[in-house]
């Protein structure tokens, strides 16, 4: 340990007392806060898409101790957060692809992937050359990355492998004790991760994870815009993402996907209850007869709440697992199209269900 991180007010410790910062938070609350991260520690915040660890991104040993926090493998990096695109400039090089982005899903949940310059620490961007710019709309978020006047290196606030946190309380859950300061938000307005885009011509991106900025919104802007492979959740060998390859979302009872029609899949789960311990994660307008062993997306049509519900489901089925034996956990296959949020929401069942789907 060198003798900077000796001397950090925010020096490894096995347990930290965590500072709980309540919803609204104040002015003078998110300044501590700023403080905190220029000081090499670790603040929690929640953004439009799911909670960021923070950590200043100019400070390895403080990025390190992101990853020792979330239990997170080294080689996979972490995404860089500001107040305003143009701030990028300070460590990445950004290019007329990158405004066009920034001016039409900037702030908002699109991350753009930009070449580094030198000033980044490897471990931020896991040794790679890129780093990945993210510009958060969430209030909270932007008035903290602007007192903090650094960038803010901030992977989802989970331990590595769980549900991302889309809660105060899926946070405290995870990171109480872990880190030197967690700002509640209330819930996280998306619910899933951002848009990860790697730019591969002068008006071309390819999607390396989907998200709440669409391939058809992208589309509005870019001349082409394809899906990296493994997007669906399938293996490959070098994803162009890392985070792609890791397992990922899984709740600890096994989670199966039911491929067939609606009301086959409503069947099914039913005549399962009467054998086995299961839990339905479910849409609104099939839950009655399933009592408390039914987790709510919202509406059959509401695609945005199934992205905003997904991981507090998730995250409830381990709950409900840790007080009962729980067998099983029972979703419907979710449509592998490429419009609206379907992507997105296939991409995180599939990797929660780690691929088991059975065919009705
Ligand atoms: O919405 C979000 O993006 C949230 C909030 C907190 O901003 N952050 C988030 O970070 O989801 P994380 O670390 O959980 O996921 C970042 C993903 C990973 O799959 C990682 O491999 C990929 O982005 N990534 C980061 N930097 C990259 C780079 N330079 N090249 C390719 N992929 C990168
Ligand atoms: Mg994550």
């Amino acid at each position: 340990m060198s003798n900077n991180v000796k001397n950090s007010p925010h020096s490894e410790s096995v347990e930290k007392k965590t500072l709980i910062i309540s919803a609204p938070a104040r002015e003078g609350e998110l300044t501590v806060a700023s403080h905190i991260i220029q000081s090499g520690g670790l603040v929690v915040f929640p953004t439009e898409t799911v909670y960021g660890l923070g950590a200043n991104a100019y400070d390895d040993c403080s990025v390190m101790r992101i990853f020792k926090a979330k239990g997170r493998p080294s080689d996979n990096p972490i995404i860089v957060h500001v107040a305003k695109p143009e701030d990028a400039e300070n460590f990445a090089y950004t290019t007329p692809l990158f405004y066009k982005l920034a001016r039409a899903f900037m702030p908002g949940p699109l991350t753009v992937i930009l070449k580094k310059r030198i000033n980044i620490p490897a471990p931020v961007t896991a040794g790679l050359d890129t780093v990945g710019v993210r510009c958060p709309s969430h209030e909270t978020a932007h008035k903290l990355l602007s007192l903090c006047k650094v960038p803010v290196a901030a992977p989802s606030a989970n331990i590595s492998g769980r549900p991302s946190p889309t809660k105060a309380t899926h946070v405290i859950e995870d990171m109480d004790g872990r880190v030197d300061a967690i700002i509640d938000g209330g819930e996280c307005e998306y619910g899933i991760e951002s848009t990860v885009v790697l730019p591969t011509g002068e008006n071309s991106v390819k999607i390396l994870r989907p998200g709440a900025v669409t391939a058809d919104a992208l589309r509005c802007v870019c001349s082409d815009v394809t899906l990296a492979d493994g997007i669906d959740g399938s293996d490959v060998e070098k994803p162009l993402s890392p985070g792609m390859k890791y397992k990922h979302y899984a709740p600890r009872s096994p989670l199966i996907l039911l491929d067939g029609k609606r009301e086959d899949v409503v069947a099914f789960v039913a005549s399962e209850m009467k054998q086995k311990s299961c839990l339905f994660i479910c849409y609104d307008e099939d839950a009655a007869p399933f009592g408390d062993r039914a987790l709510t997306l919202g509406g059959a049509s509401d695609e945005s709440s199934h992205a905003h519900r997904l991981f507090d489901c998730l995250r409830c089925a381990d709950e409900i697992g840790e007080m009962k034996k729980i067998d099983v956990i029972y979703t419907y296959m979710p449509a592998a199209g490429e419009d609206g949020l379907s992507p997105a929401i296939y991409n995180r069942l599939i990797r929660a269900a780690g691929h088991t789907v059975m065919k009705l």
